[in-house]
């Protein structure tokens, strides 16, 4: 039986699934089901982090952050892949559920890369290599595609969870040229395009230099 609307909420979400050529049903438990995933995924970080804190005296995550992607984002990836404007296809992509982690040292990039894979109810499905092999324009950054298992009521459904991991060096660098070039229509000329590559060149030095420091003061 419908539900029947009351708030702003149930007004965003019916609008949301109308885009999306879904149910407001279906919309909410696709909600429902990401968010869950996002929730074991920073629940199994915070984990790791604290535990980490315990033996080492230190939080590897500097912090992490969480989205959700909007139906806007969606329906314009999906036309990109030339995919159909639905639910269906929209759980097709891997980055509907999106967690940055934060961390401090390169180290920690890839430490928390392997305790989060290790875990034996987390599948990869894709890893790409941001720092081992950056790209074109100099970004940085460790791609997990995952999937997590989310255990509902009557049932378990696998729920792909994008995680990108990087230092706090290439997350500055990220962001700002996410601002500047990744979303943006405009043209930019190359001279800029040379002067940001020369920046994420530099900064990927400072982030060698900053972790061959702290090994050395951790020997002292
Ligand atoms: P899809 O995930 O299917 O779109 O393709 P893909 O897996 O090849 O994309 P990828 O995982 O490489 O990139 C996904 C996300 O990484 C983007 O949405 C951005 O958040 C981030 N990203 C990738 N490349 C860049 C970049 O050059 N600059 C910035 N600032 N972010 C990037
Ligand atoms: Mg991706």
């Amino acid at each position: 039986m419908d539900k029947l609307l009351v708030d702003e909420k149930d007004i965003t979400l019916l609008k949301e699934s109308e885009m999306l050529h879904g149910s407001y049903q279906e919309m909410v438990e696709m909600r429902l089901l990401y968010n869950a995933a996002i929730k074991q995924i920073s629940t199994k970080l915070e984990i790791l982090n604290e535990e980490f804190n315990v033996k080492n005296a230190r939080n590897p995550i500097h912090h992490v952050e969480a989205r959700l992607k909007s139906p806007q984002s969606i329906i314009k990836k999906l036309n990109l892949k030339s995919m159909d404007i639905s639910i269906t296809s929209a759980k097709q992509l891997n980055d509907i559920a999106g967690i940055r982690v934060v961390c401090g040292y390169l180290d920690d990039v890839y430490n928390i890369a392997e305790m989060l894979l290790m875990q034996t109810d987390i599948k990869l499905v894709k890893y790409q290599d941001y720092i081992k092999q950056p790209n074109f324009n100099g970004y940085r950054s460790l791609h997990l595609d995952i999937e997590v298992p989310v255990f509902l009521s009557d049932h378990i459904e696998n729920v792909i969870v994008e995680v990108q991991i990087r230092t706090v060096a290439q997350d500055f660098w990220a962001s700002l040229e996410h601002d500047i070039r990744y979303k943006s229509d405009k043209y930019i000329p190359q001279d800029i395009c040379d002067d940001m590559l020369q920046s994420a060149n530099e900064i990927a030095e400072i982030d060698l230099k900053m972790q061959e420091t702290f090994k050395k003061i951790q020997n002292i």
